[in-house]
């Protein structure tokens, strides 16, 4: 899997020409692929018929409740009913600059489930957190949140995320990533079993690049990558896209 996380960048007409400058010729027919398009920008991406259809599109963030007074918010239901497949949750912006809690995540994933949207939960720790050596408690604890709002059937995509790599150039070693990835893996299995834990994509985050897509996406455990900066430009995220071949 590879996914694009555009953030507040892109609005429609952007968008536009995004997919007018996409070509996918290079990158490998069982590739799927996800784009995180602002809300405005949703339903008319979804819409674009020069969208290829192998081109998925999910929503950033949605609110728990349904429907109510709250401002600037955007449920569940209204981004499945503009064709939205799929919500990232819990992404680490979210988390530390608008102050949302584990627990919040774990009501947005059961939201997601009750329209039909396959959530991508994120995690990750600061730089800090991983000065102090407590890089497993603090994704553990994100995960268990949000483990604990899984059903019993459903697709779902963990995505790894360390917070000090996020926009800065920095990116995670691959071996970093593989033993994150590992822990959040082992955590997946006590919970759910081997064969449910096995469908889990986990997907690798920060500062990824044309240049280090392919070592990271050939890392142990390592089943995809959600790309923020290099996702804006169809050249780049097409490169990445191919780099898994
Ligand atoms: P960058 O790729 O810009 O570091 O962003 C990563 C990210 O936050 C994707 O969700």
């Amino acid at each position: 899997m590879i996914a694009g996380n555009w953030k507040m960048h892109l609005g429609p007409a952007e968008a536009r020409t995004f997919l007018e400058g996409l070509s996918l010729g290079d990158v490998p027919a069982q590739q799927e692929l996800l784009i995180f398009p602002p809300s405005v920008t949703l339903a008319s991406l979804v819409a674009d018929p020069s969208r290829p259809a192998r081109v998925q599109v999910g929503i950033q963030n949605i609110h728990w409740e349904d429907q109510g007074a709250f401002t600037g918010e955007v449920s569940a239901g209204m981004a499945a009913e503009v064709g939205a497949t799929f919500a990232l949750i819990g992404h680490s912006e979210r988390r530390h600059v608008f102050g949302e809690t584990d627990e919040e995540v774990s009501l947005k994933v059961t939201a997601a489930y009750r329209h039909g949207l396959v959530p991508v939960v994120c995690v990750g720790e600061t730089l800090e957190e991983r000065r102090a050596g407590r890089v497993d408690e603090v994704i553990l604890r994100q995960l268990d949140a949000a483990l604990s709002a899984f059903p019993a059937q459903g697709r779902v995509l963990l995505a790894y995320e360390p917070v000090w790599a996020i926009g800065t150039g920095e990116t995670a070693t691959p071996q970093d990533a593989s033993a994150a990835h590992a822990t959040l893996r082992r955590r997946l299995t006590d919970a759910l079993g081997v064969a449910k834990a096995r469908e889990v994509a986990i997907l690798y985050g920060g500062s990824v690049k044309p240049a280090n897509a392919a070592e990271l996406l050939d890392a142990t455990d390592v089943d995809g990558v959600l790309v923020g900066g290099a996702s804006l430009d169809p050249e780049s995220f097409a490169r990445i896209a191919s780099a898994g071949s």
